[in-house]
């Protein structure tokens, strides 16, 4: 049988192709609707479009099921460095032990920024939220490195790979730094990419520092249980601003400021703030739960809910195991982690948030996680940025490789009919 959809309008039948993607997701091809018909398809937040075809990272939210290149989220978090993961993101395959040496080496080779960054960062007053600075400096990296990518050119393309891989988080670091008001900190060159990032975070000028096992090893499940979530709000931004030809470091710029909202990445944060207002407010969960139900307050439960995961977010229960883990070596005993579990709990019992599907997403723990490690509560949309670089790149890339057309949405217009002045 041929594989075409039916649609009947005003009496008149076509047919559409149906498309089925590797994992069996069927899809209408409606790219020559509206030459046929004359219709548009009307979908507020894409919640049923597709906007492009993608080998990257597959995703069944039904299932609760997350996959970079074919390789399980947890299989990664567990057996890979988020070095490996960038590359295989990027590059489609996890990298042999001499191309992993070589990526390591070039990314090394260009970690070094203009000393002029320091200039515009010092224009920043110091109370200006990190994600706006990363983002402006991410920008301006364009004007500190002019020549555009030609994404024909294989050398000049990964040239700008790297730039942004080794220059992301010096940039990021320093916004952090800049907060606290601490000397910048240069990359060290003997570190690995994620023992680096923790040097350039917390090396102070007056000690000696040694990132610990335990940190190196919940930054990089944690960078890797971020590195990409195929087209959530910032890659959608990321590719539709690079559908226009924009070059690669605005494209990721304007990425950063997308993953700021809260109902995205700064979800993170407002997790935080959430559970420290209701510590604050004597930790009554319950009246936090009857106002995140009631329609007519605009508090919702941070960290809950997904548009894609109708079941737990897998990235979430590997992220609760990790938060664990942190906070027993540690030895913190945070209460709003006892808050986030009571949370949790009367969430999952509760007919409002199962009825709807609303299960802890990642960013529900992620968090407690940073506040244990001593990372500022406004750093942590800042470190989802960092781990979700890799992401963007390979999307942006396959973007223009795949040659797609410039993103141009259509409208239904709803205002005046003609009428004169
Ligand atoms: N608290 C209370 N009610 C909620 C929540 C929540 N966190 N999330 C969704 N709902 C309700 C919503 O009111 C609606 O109810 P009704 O059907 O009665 O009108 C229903 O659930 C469906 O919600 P929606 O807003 O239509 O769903 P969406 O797919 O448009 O939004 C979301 C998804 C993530 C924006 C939303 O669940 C939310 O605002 N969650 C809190 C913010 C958050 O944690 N964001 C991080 C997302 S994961 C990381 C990332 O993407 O970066």
């Amino acid at each position: 049988m041929e594989d075409k959809v039916d649609l009947i309008y005003r009496g008149k039948s076509y047919k559409f192709p149906l498309i089925n993607g590797s994992e069996d997701e069927p899809a209408i091809d409606i790219k020559t609707l509206r030459a046929q018909t004359g219709l548009i398809t009307l979908d507020p937040g894409y919640k049923n479009t597709g906007s492009c075809e993608s080998e990257i990272t597959f995703l069944d939210g039904e299932e609760g099921i997350l996959r970079y290149r074919g390789y399980s989220i947890d299989d990664l978090a567990n057996n890979t460095s988020f070095i490996e993961v960038a590359y295989l993101l990027i590059f489609g395959d996890l990298p042999k032990l001499d191309q992993l040496q070589k990526f390591e080496d070039d990314i090394r080779d260009y970690a070094l920024v203009d000393e002029d960054f320091k200039i515009i960062l010092k224009s920043f007053p110091k109370s200006a939220h990190p994600m706006g600075i990363l983002s402006s400096l991410t920008s301006a990296l364009i004007a500190f490195n002019p020549s555009s990518v030609d994404i024909n050119s294989e050398k000049d393309f990964y040239e700008a790979i790297i730039i942004l891989l080794a220059k992301f988080p010096v940039l990021a670091s320093w916004t952090h730094r800049k907060m606290k008001g601490l000397p910048l900190n240069y990359p060290n060159y003997d570190l690995s990419y994620t023992d680096n990032l923790a040097y350039m975070i917390y090396k102070m000028p007056n000690k000696d520092f040694r990132a610990s096992t335990t940190l190196v090893s919940a930054l990089n499940k944690l960078l890797i249980l971020h590195a990409d979530h195929e087209q959530n709000c910032s890659t959608s931004t990321v590719r539709m601003v690079g559908s226009s030809h924009a070059g690669l470091f605005p494209s990721i710029a304007s990425g950063i400021s997308a993953l700021w909202g809260p109902l995205h990445g700064g979800a993170n944060q407002a997790v935080i703030e959430m559970l420290e207002e209701i510590k604050n407010d004597g930790g009554d969960t319950k009246k936090f739960m009857a106002k995140a139900k009631d329609k007519n307050d605009p508090f919702r439960l941070m960290g809950f809910g997904h548009r894609v995961y109708k079941n737990f977010d897998p990235r979430a229960k590997i992220i609760k195991t990790a938060a664990d883990e942190v906070l027993d070596e540690l030895g913190i005993n945070d209460p709003v982690l006892e808050i986030a579990k009571k949370l949790e709990q009367e969430a999952l019992e509760d007919p409002y948030f199962v009825d709807r599907k609303l299960y802890p997403n990642v960013d529900f723990y992620s968090g407690i996680i940073y506040r244990a490690l001593g990372i500022p509560t406004e750093m942590f949309t800042v470190m989802f940025a960092i781990g979700r670089l890799p992401g963007w790149i390979a999307q942006w890339k396959e973007m223009r490789f795949n040659k797609e057309p410039i993103g141009r949405p259509r409208q239904i217009y709803t205002g005046h009919k003609h009428r004169k002045v």
